[in-house]
């Protein structure tokens, strides 16, 4: 039975997060994932990884990161074999959920163009992609 509850930040969690998202995330255009960056955000923002569990086994992954001016999220993810039944929209729900308890007044997500599935997704979760925007992106 599938439960969703906070990542912690044990090594063995934090490797098989980065295990999921290697084989189930999206993971063109970015930058590769790493150990200190899972343990960065949890140090910044310890309630902003959610996961869904089946047993003791990671079936979807969000990001729901909280800057203190807007909602994002990120690394969307659900198990190849366990799409098309609720698992992504209930994990957006639950990062919804905490934006809301926050007050956080505007939530966005990157989604790249040529992902369309992600973008009937997104749709159906309610929200509105806006193509007068472009993302603009350096290494500090
Ligand atoms: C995008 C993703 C997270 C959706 O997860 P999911 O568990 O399949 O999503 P849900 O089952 O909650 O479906 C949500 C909606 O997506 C749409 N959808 C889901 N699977 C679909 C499919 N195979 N074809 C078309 N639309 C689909 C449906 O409109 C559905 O709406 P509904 O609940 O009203 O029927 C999943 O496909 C995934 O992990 N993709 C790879 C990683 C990725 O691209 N992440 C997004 C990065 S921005």
């Amino acid at each position: 039975m599938i439960h969703f509850r906070l990542a912690n930040s044990t090594p063995n969690e934090i490797s098989a997060i980065l295990e999921f998202w290697i084989s189930n995330a999206e993971n063109g255009s970015r930058p590769n994932d790493s150990a200190e960056a899972i343990e960065a955000l949890m140090d910044q923002d310890p309630e902003a990884l959610i996961l869904a569990v089946d047993t003791d086994e990671i079936v979807g992954t969000i990001i729901a990161g909280w800057n203190g001016w807007r909602g994002g999220l990120y690394r969307l993810a659900v198990r190849e074999d366990m799409r098309s039944q609720g698992i992504g929209r209930l994990l957006v729900e639950r990062a919804l959920e905490r934006f809301r308890s926050l007050g956080v007044h505007r939530v966005d997500a990157m989604v790249l163009d040529d992902n369309e599935k992600a973008h009937k997704a997104w749709e159906a979760f309610g929200f509105v992609r806006q193509d007068n925007w472009s993302r603009w992106v350096k290494t500090p």
